[in-house]
C-alpha cells in the first residue's frame, strides 16, 4: 500500500513544489486548497501523470468543519495519512505597520496560519497515533512550513510573524507529545521563495537580493523546499524530532 501524504495548500507555490517531489517518491497525495476543484484540475492531472493516486480536498483549514470533513474524507477514500505537511498559509491582505495593524487582520492571519495549523495537526496526530498502534514500524511524520518570519521581525506584517513564531511552538509541542509514539515533527523555515505570495513584492526583494540579503544570491524556488520536505517524508531524519531546517539561502546567517 502506498503511503499517503496530506499537503495543505498543495496546489500551488511551495505546497505544489512539495507535492511534485513527493509524487516522484511514489507517495499518494491528498492535496488540500481553498480553490474550486475545477481550477486545479490541470495541476492534479500533471501530478497524477506520475502514477500515484492524487485527490483534491477543497476546504479552509481555518474552519473546524472543513478540517473534520477533509480528514474524514481522506480516511474514507485513501485509508490513512502517513505524512502531514502543514503548508497552507496566508499573508495579511494589506501590509500595515504594527502601530496600525487591525484586530481583524490579526484574527484573519492567525485563524489560518496558527489556529488552523494547530487544530489540523491535533486531528491528524490522533489519527497517526491510532495507525502507529496498529503498526509501529510504519513511518509517520508531520512537517510544518513556517518561515524565517518566526524569528525575523517585519514591522509591516507583525501578525504574520507572530503566527509563524507560534507555529514554532506548535512544532515543539507536538514533537514533545508524539515522541512516545515515535512520530517525528519537523519544521521548515523558508526564506524568500518565488510564489504568488511574494509576487506583489518582487521588486523590493529583487533589490534586497542584489544587496546581499542572502548568502546565496538568488530567489528560493518551491523545489528548494520540496526537496527538503521529500527527504524528511522519506524517513531520512527519524531521530531528529523537533528540528527546524532553514531553507533560506543563508538569509538568517549572522554576518559581519
Ligand atoms: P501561496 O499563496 O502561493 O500558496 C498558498 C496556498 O495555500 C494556496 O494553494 C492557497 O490556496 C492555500 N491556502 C491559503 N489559505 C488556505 C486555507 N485557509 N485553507 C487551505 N488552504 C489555504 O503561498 P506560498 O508562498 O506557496 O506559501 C506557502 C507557505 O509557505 C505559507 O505557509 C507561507 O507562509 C510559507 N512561506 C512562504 C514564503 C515565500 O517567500 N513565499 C517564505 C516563508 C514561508
Amino acid at each position: 500500500m502506498k503511503k499517503v501524504a496530506l499537503i495543505t495548500g498543495g496546489s500551488r507555490g511551495i505546497g505544489l513544489g512539495i507535492a511534485r517531489r513527493l509524487v516522484l517518491r511514489d507517495f499518494s497525495l491528498a492535496i488540500n486548497g481553498v480553490r474550486d476543484p475545477g481550477q486545479v484540475e490541470e495541476i492534479m492531472a500533471e501530478l497524477r501523470s506520475h502514477g500515484p493516486e492524487v485527490n483534491y480536498y477543497q476546504g479552509n483549514i481555518g474552519h473546524s468543519e472543513d478540517r473534520q470533513h477533509i480528514v474524514s474524507r481522506i480516511k474514507d477514500e485513501m485509508g490513512r495519512i502517513d505524512i502531514l505537511v502543514n503548508n497552507a498559509g496566508i499573508a495579511p491582505k494589506e501590509r500595515k505597520d504594527i502601530l496600525e495593524t487591525t484586530e481583524e487582520s490579526f484574527d484573519y492571519v492567525m485563524g489560518v496560519n496558527l489556529r488552523g495549523t494547530f487544530f489540523l495537526t491535533q486531528l491528524v496526530a490522533n489519527l497517526m497515533v491510532g495507525q502507529k498502534k496498529e503498526n509501529a514500524e510504519n513511518f509517520n511524520c508531520i512537517i510544518n512550513v513556517s518561515s524565517i518570519s518566526a524569528t525575523i521581525a517585519s514591522v509591516d506584517r507583525g501578525e504574520y510573524c507572530i503566527s509563524k513564531a507560534g507555529t514554532g511552538m506548535v512544532t515543539a509541542l507536538f514533537a514533545a507529545r508524539l515522541g512516545e509514539f515515535d512520530i517525528p515533527v519537523y519544521e521548515i523555515r523558508p526564506g524568500i521563495i518565488k510564489t504568488d505570495m511574494t509576487a506583489g513584492v518582487k521588486e523590493k526583494y529583487d533589490k534586497l537580493l542584489e544587496n546581499d540579503l542572502c548568502v546565496q544570491a538568488r530567489w528560493g524556488e518551491p523545489d528548494d523546499v520540496g526537496k527538503v520536505a521529500a527527504s524528511l517524508a522519506d524517513g531520512n531524519f527519524p531521530y531528529s524530532t523537533g528540528q527546524v531546517i532553514m531553507v533560506d539561502g543563508g538569509l538568517s546567517l549572522p554576518r559581519l
